[in-house]
């Protein structure tokens, strides 16, 4: 079975990557305390309109919004509501496009203010297991390998990989082959080739990894109550060097000067 796409089709996956990361910067402008995470989610959606895409994630499996937004111990698919937020909350927001028949699909996590530093070490290490990751998006490597590297880099630092949720390659639907796991081993798994384009996205939980989801049927938090952060980015498998096709420099730019 060939999962790589050809680099037409890549061009697409990658109008949209750069879409939602654009799109992840505009909310970056706006977070502070105070803002409804529901007010995040009508200006993503805005954007991506004005931009002549479509919000990925509306409808998709019935989700009724344009992002998913999870604060705190939510650990992903959060449904932006009224709740404000306020100095110290972590905020992952996840963001999809859908346009050229084709999917982008990103996320990072927020601090709102000051943050505890425990809470910032949590983010700067799931971000950093993220790009690890993507250091073995290569051809010839196994998935296994990004597996590893994600749950090496979360583990050694004292916190936790959920299980449960998984990246997953993109491309004409948001949830294509492969599965990619935050845990694994080296050498394991289906081979990475060229042209393959997936998605890592690294859940990682300041205590324990289990999870549950809330009766609204989507988000999903923590057990423990603990602090959990997501970063994702899609990616292509390349020889020698992995390309990204979204980013988060247009996210630093904006919080640079904020
Ligand atoms: N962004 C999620 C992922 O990476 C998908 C969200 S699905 C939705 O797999 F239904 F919540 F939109
Ligand atoms: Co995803």
């Amino acid at each position: 079975m060939q999962l790589s796409k050809t680099e037409e089709e890549i061009d697409l996956l990658r109008l949209n990557n750069d879409l939602v990361s654009r799109t992840l910067a505009e909310v970056a402008k706006i977070i502070r305390p105070g803002i409804t995470t529901l007010e995040l989610d009508k200006r993503a959606e805005e954007f991506i309109r004005d931009n002549g895409a479509e919000p990925g994630f509306l409808g998709y499996n019935g989700y009724p919004n344009t992002l998913c937004i999870s604060v705190n111990d939510a650990v992903v698919h959060g449904i932006p509501s009224g709740y404000q937020l306020k100095e110290g909350d972590i905020v992952s927001v996840d963001c999809g496009t859908f346009m050229h028949g084709y999917y982008g699909d990103s996320a990072y996590t927020f601090p709102v203010g000051e943050v505890a530093p425990e809470v910032q070490r949590l983010m700067e290490v799931t971000k950093r297991s993220l790009e690890l990751g993507i250091e073995k998006a290569l051809d010839g490597l196994r998935v296994g390998d990004v597996s590893y590297a994600v749950q090496q880099c979360a583990e050694a630092n004292g916190f936790s990989v959920v299980r449960e949720l998984v990246g997953h390659g993109l491309g004409r639907k948001m949830h294509e082959r492969p599965e990619v796991p935050n845990y694994g081993y080296k050498n394991r798994g289906p081979k990475l080739v060229e042209g393959m384009v997936i998605c890592i996205e690294p859940m990682v939980n300041m205590g324990a990894k289990e999870i549950y989801q809330e009766r609204d049927g989507w988000t999903i938090r923590t057990r423990d109550g603990k602090p959990s952060a997501h970063f994702e980015l899609a990616v292509v498998v390349r020889k020698g060097k992995a390309e990204t096709l979204s980013t988060f420099k247009y996210i630093d730019e904006v919080l640079k000067v904020k």
